[in-house]
């Protein structure tokens, strides 16, 4: 059973001119599989993920996650289910700069009261992991941003969700930090097997997926294999890219 099913997919924001942000869309995640999304701003990526991780509603089609149907749940099963099963990874990074670094990782876990001893060691096992271990007890304000997104990750992974979801996480880092981040969700991925869907405008970024998928206005457009070639992979998803088009400035953390 995959771990993510999308099937037929619409969602229309309601208004006096109502929009349909996404259009029969179809996507199957397999588990252990690390799936790009990409396409042009305004192409509903975001809405897409925002109706994968349940907190906007489909207007019709099927999201379900591992065989259940989290949307036939109640509000307070729901809150619960995106706590245990997801992991959210964002471009600003999320964290709260009252709390130090290792209270931040800890969160999604001190929310379901496991003994702090377990959740101390599972924090320090993820750190290293991130190579955070030397910042735990700084406040985010004293952290760079790439260690503040290396935090977020940990803190997206610390209780070992069914899929992590990703909107844009290297989209507010340079492009050695950008590399980094990628390299660890990548490790993370082959390593800990977890299941990860990332939304980026950047070709680099996405060249680190298994397969990357394309949306153009609410539609799938294309899809592209990462097969064992990463720099081919990477070619081939620059050539979506300037076949999607637009006017250069859709794209515009492109890096060659
Ligand atoms: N809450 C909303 N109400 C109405 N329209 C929206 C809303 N959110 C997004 N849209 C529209 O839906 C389309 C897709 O948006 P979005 O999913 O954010 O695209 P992307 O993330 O690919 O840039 C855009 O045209 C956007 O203006
Ligand atoms: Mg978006």
């Amino acid at each position: 059973m995959d771990v993510l099913e999308v099937k037929s997919l619409n969602k229309v924001y309601p208004g006096n001119v109502p929009y349909r942000a996404l259009n029969d869309i179809d996507l199957n995640v397999a588990k252990g599989e690390f799936v790009g999304i990409m396409g042009p701003s305004g192409s509903g990526k975001t809405t897409l993920l925002n109706v994968v991780s349940t907190i906007d509603r489909p207007t019709s089609g099927h999201v379900l996650l591992n065989g259940a149907a989290p949307f036939r749940l109640l509000p307070e099963g729901l809150a619960r289910f995106r706590r245990r099963e997801l992991g959210f990874v964002f471009q600003s990074f999320n964290l709260l700069d009252t709390m130090t670094v290792v209270e931040n990782i800890v969160l999604p876990l001190t929310l379901d009261r496991m003994k702090v001893d377990d959740m101390m060691d599972r924090a320090r096992q993820i750190a290293e992991k991130l190579g955070i271990t030397g910042i735990l007890d700084k406040r985010t304000y004293e952290i760079s941003g790439g260690q503040a997104q290396r935090t977020a990750i940990a803190r997206a992974l610390i209780h070992q969700p069914q899929l992590v979801l990703a909107d844009e996480p290297t989209g507010n880092l340079d492009s050695k930090s950008a590399r980094d981040v990628m390299e660890l969700m990548s490790s993370l991925n082959k390593g800990e097997g977890a299941t990860m869907l990332l939304v980026t405008h950047d070709a680099m970024a996405a060249s680190y997926c298994d397969r990357v998928v394309f949306i153009k206005d609410g539609r799938t457009y294309s899809e592209v294999h990462c097969g064992d070639n990463r720099n081919a992979f990477y070619q081939k998803i620059l050539n979506v890219l300037s076949l999607l088009g637009g006017n250069g400035h859709e794209f515009p953390t492109i890096r060659v």
